[in-house]
């Protein structure tokens, strides 16, 4: 099996060149933006092998209730068993390739739409219409695929590969980052869903949204009227982590906002809390799902408030984010210039971006490498038999 390579862009010495532009304030190049094959790189490589956060356990708190969603471009589905169980599973049917689900809801059985296949909560294969014979055998091997699934602090999370490393063990310092702030969203309520689709390249939409340097110019009716930025930017990223803190305007309240690598959006404050995410849905696009929660004893209107005020906000990031796209799609500028304390926050998500095409390229290097030397145990093999019957 050959490992294709993304294109001769991310070779070592370019992501080395990369970083020390990145070292001496220069950003990331504008050539990693809307190409095919980075953009195809970085779903795969970056999005499809991470956790997810797909929503919040008080969404899935009773046997049959499920979420819905995708991790890079795999479907995914969350249920809760009668066992009470979380699993995960592809949200793809094992006849002809059709989502078991199309949206969150609640039902003990999965029922393919297309030709009714049907399937238990468990992923057992329960009914093939006019399929004989369909025995306990054939039923077991056509079970819906599972995935991995694990909750933490009320989030639930998913990974599309059902032997992924554990959540904490991929992001070890999550658990001092949250115990410091008493970080937990297990007691907020579903409030309601925004998503909304972004014509600029995920990594614009991860620049813009660990700084706020653009607070002022872009959210001053918004955003900024809930929280005190200062030193929101100076927040680092600790093993794919990062938490930064801000009061909120006019009480003692505080705001807490843990991001995790890659496009992972947390946030806790003592009136909204927000389980949500970014991620590449296609060249020079990104979607983002944001699933707004109410804190408990928040007066309802201050939480709707809060949460016009939050997708306000969102929509004039998306604004601003579509022309910079447009700017920078034109060709005619190489990279941008980094400003020194505001963009700090800039310049270490995209050292993680670095950090993550290395790591993604040496993965698939060393793939390359044992397919090789498959070739050529299989090769030998070959000779060994032809030389016999030789
Ligand atoms: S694809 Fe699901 S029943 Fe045919
Ligand atoms: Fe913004």
């Amino acid at each position: 099996m050959s490992v294709e390579q993304p294109s001769n862009l991310l070779s070592s010495d370019f992501l080395a060149e990369a970083e020390q532009c990145l070292a001496n304030g220069w950003s990331l190049p504008y050539s990693l933006i809307n190409n095919p094959d980075i953009s195809a790189f970085e779903r795969t490589e970056i999005f499809e092998a991470s956790w997810q956060v797909m929503g919040v356990e008080s969404s899935v708190a009773n046997p049959g209730d499920r979420l819905v969603g995708r991790i890079g471009g795999v479907p995914v589905l969350i249920v809760r068993g009668d066992d009470d169980v979380l699993r995960g599973f592809l949200n793809v049917c094992r006849h002809r390739g059709y989502p078991v689900a199309s949206e969150d809801g609640c039902s003990r059985l999965l029922t393919c739409r297309y030709h009714g296949w049907t399937y238990d909560l468990t992923g057992g294969l329960v009914k093939a219409p006019e399929m004989t014979p369909c025995g306990e055998g054939l039923r077991a091997e056509l079970s819906l695929k599972p995935i991995s699934v694990a909750t933490w602090r009320g989030c639930v999370f998913a990974h599309a590969d059902p032997l992924a490393p554990g959540l904490l063990d991929t992001f070890s310092e999550l658990e001092t980052l949250a115990s410091g702030c008493a970080f937990d969203l297990s007691s907020y309520q579903p409030h309601s869903t925004f998503t909304i689709e972004i014509a600029c390249d995920w990594k614009l939409a991860y620049d813009n949204v660990v700084e706020c340097y653009h607070c002022a110019s872009i959210h001053a009716e918004t955003l900024n009227t809930l929280y005190e930025a200062d030193g929101f930017e100076d927040a680092t990223w600790q093993t794919g982590a990062r938490l930064a803190s801000a009061r909120l305007k006019g009480s003692d309240g505080l705001h807490h906002c843990l991001q995790l690598f890659p496009g992972n959006y947390l946030v806790q404050d003592t009136v909204i809390g927000i389980a949500g995410r970014f991620f590449p849905a296609g060249l020079g696009r990104t979607r983002l799902e944001f699933n707004f929660l109410t804190a408990p004893d928040t007066n309802p209107e201050d939480a709707d408030r809060f949460v016009t005020i939050w997708r306000e906000t969102l929509n004039e990031d998306r604004a601003i984010l579509e022309a910079q796209q447009r700017g920078i799609c034109s060709g005619r500028l190489e990279r941008g210039r980094l400003v020194s304390g505001p963009e700090n926050s800039v310049a270490a998500v995209q050292q993680l971006i670095i950090d993550a095409y290395r790591s993604a390229m040496e993965d698939r290097q060393d793939a390359s490498r044992q397919a090789l030397l498959g070739n050529n145990a299989d090769t030998i093999e070959t000779g060994g038999a032809n030389a016999a019957v030789a």
